[in-house]
């Protein structure tokens, strides 16, 4: 029993914590969400600028403070990023334009399985749990808004092909590096890495 009172409280606590994030960020968030779903060429250019690095999408920080972070992130059809995790933060994805696929997945001994798929349309959201891996796909050119506490700059990007893992600072996204000067972890189950 104390068990469920503490993993509802941490659901509680995240709940708060999002509000907070959200509450800070009003107006900056309220600015650029209304400059995404005006949606402007320049970024349809950023996206392709993405897609021609080898990348699912473009993202830009609207908001960071101690308690999380707020992203926008553009995606050019087809776009499908790695999978990955959140680097121990938790929050939510809402699609502001086009149609994705989210897979979740789990380590099953030392092999990262699918283990659930969903379509999302405008206005469908993703609740992102601490340990939650998952890769999501663009049908089509794309826009979300990620909201997370605290920041993502620890998230672990899986190479399943390689069975590499990637640490991903703050500045980077769901995709493998591609520069060849960064190396790669063993693969990580996350059970091994609590
Ligand atoms: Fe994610």
């Amino acid at each position: 029993m104390p068990q469920l009172v503490t993993h509802r409280s941490a659901g509680v606590i995240a709940r708060e914590q999002i509000r907070s994030v959200l509450d800070r960020a009003a107006p900056k968030v309220e600015r650029a969400v209304q400059s995404a779903v005006l949606a402007t060429a320049d970024r349809r250019d950023s996206a392709e600028q993405a897609r021609q690095r080898g990348e699912p999408y473009a993202r830009e920080v609207v908001h960071r403070c101690a308690e999380g972070e707020v992203l926008l992130a553009w995606w050019w059809a087809g776009a499908c990023c790695a999978a990955h995790d959140h680097g121990g933060a938790q929050g939510s994805v809402v699609v502001l334009r086009g149609h994705f696929q989210e897979r979740s997945f789990a380590f099953d001994g030392g092999r990262l399985h699918r283990i659930a798929q969903r379509e999302l349309g405008v206005g469908e959201c993703i609740a992102v749990a601490p340990d939650a891996i998952h890769a999501m796909s663009a049908r089509e050119d794309g826009i979300t808004l990620h909201v997370y506490t605290a920041s993502t700059r620890h998230m672990r990007v899986y190479d399943t092909t390689s069975r590499t893992t990637w640490l991903i600072g703050e500045d980077g996204g769901a995709w493998l590096p591609a520069s060849t000067s960064q190396r790669g972890q063993p693969w990580t189950n996350r059970h091994e890495r609590r």
